[in-house]
């Protein structure tokens, strides 16, 4: 067991804030307040806290946007506390837990803190971070509890290829693990993307929020797909944390909720927004390669040879007041992550803030054609 520090939490709540031009967060701006419609009146607040578990306009809410049962929804404050409480609720001290890496930190820095042990899935870039199924078969076997995998991959922004999702619940399953994949991206693709991974049944389970793709970071509202059995579990675990819900955020949560159609809309012109631009930048410079994300407003830029990510970003925020996040948060040195979630002239300028840092690490020329 050991609540060790998570450098890269450290990082994004210290550093990204101060700097003019921000290339560094994954999830889109707040929309405007009016979206969200009036505020909660007492009455609402009232209802909601008088709920108990309560949450269940919210539960409904989220199933109905989903297709999975209610009674398998548990509403959590945000996604990293739905990871959190869902190893608590799978893992024992000793066991072994599959996580994917290039990874965000703190999903391996739960399963740290309750005394599990990580074994590493790699995704490799030059296979465009795919999820190597059978890889997984080979991790898989006796004392591994869980799967952990992000989808859109954090920092790549890829999706998990077709087929993927179920071949790997199908090894769980036989394994004897739950396959859990933080979906908090996953609203970034379009309507023809697959399900959510609960939706797959059994020992699968999707943990989500408003944050990243919705804007409504800030509401801490999110919640966990599983099967009731295991949702009754992690009631278990809840309840030493918290006694009623919070009302507010549940008014709030349910407002964001009916808004989802726009909200998403929102996210995903964003995205394409951003897309364009990035490949144009890489492109134009022989020295540096990306893997091109299948959505979401951030993706992972590898930096010319030998230079470090760290050294880089600091110099950027240092000679351009400029943030990206170094590779090295994510298992990934000699790389950056870089995102769009600000306005197209943010974006524009920061962005050639960023090529010029580039060209004088050896990025290259412009080529000749563009
Ligand atoms: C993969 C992943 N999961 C969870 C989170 C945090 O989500 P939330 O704000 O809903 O807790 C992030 C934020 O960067 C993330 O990248």
């Amino acid at each position: 067991m050991g609540f060790g520090r998570v450098e890269y939490m450290r990082w994004a709540k210290a550093v990204p804030g101060g700097a003019a031009f921000r290339l560094s967060a994954s999830g889109v701006l707040p929309p405007p307040l009016e979206w969200l419609g009036d505020p909660p009146s007492w009455e609402e607040l009232r209802a909601g806290a008088d709920e108990g578990y309560g949450k269940r306009a919210v539960a409904e809410a989220i199933a109905g946007a989903y297709g999975v049962d209610p009674r398998g929804v548990v509403f959590t404050g945000g996604t990293s506390e739905a990871n959190f409480l869902v190893l608590a609720a799978l893992v024992e001290p000793g066991e072994r837990v599959v996580v994917e890496t290039p990874v965000y930190e703190p999903l391996v820095a739960a399963v740290r803190a309750l005394g599990a042990r990580p074994v590493w899935l790699r995704r490799r870039p030059q296979d465009r971070f795919a999820v190597d199924v059978e890889a997984l078969r080979r991790l898989l076997g006796a004392g591994v509890r869980a799967v952990l995998l992000t989808r859109l991959h954090n920092p790549s922004g890829v999706d998990l290829a077709p087929g993927t999702l179920e071949a790997a619940a199908e090894a769980c399953r036989e394994a004897g693990a739950t396959l859990v994949v933080d979906e908090v991206y996953r609203d970034f693709l379009g309507e023809g993307a697959s399900p959510v991974a609960a939706t797959l049944g059994e020992g699968v389970v999707t943990t989500s929020s408003l944050t990243k793709v919705h804007g409504l970071g800030g509401l801490r509202a999110g919640w966990v797909l599983c099967e009731p059995r295991l949702a009754a579990r992690i009631h278990d675990v809840r309840d030493h944390l918290e006694v009623v819900a919070p009302a507010p955020v549940l008014a709030l949560a349910l407002r964001g909720l009916a808004r989802r159609d726009a909200l998403v809309a929102r996210a995903r012109a964003q995205s394409a927004m951003g897309i364009p631009r990035v490949r144009a930048l890489v492109e134009a410079r022989p020295g540096i390669s990306w893997v091109e994300p299948d959505g979401g407003i951030c993706c992972a830029l590898r930096l010319p040879p030998g230079v470090d990510d760290r050294d880089f970003a600091s110099r950027l925020k240092e000679e351009r007041d400029t943030v990206v996040v170094p590779g090295s948060f994510f298992d990934l040195p000699g790389w950056i992550r870089v995102g769009w979630a600000e306005d197209v002239g943010h974006t524009d300028e920061a962005l050639r803030r960023l090529g010029e840092v580039l060209d004088a690490a050896g990025a290259g020329a412009v080529r000749s054609s563009r």
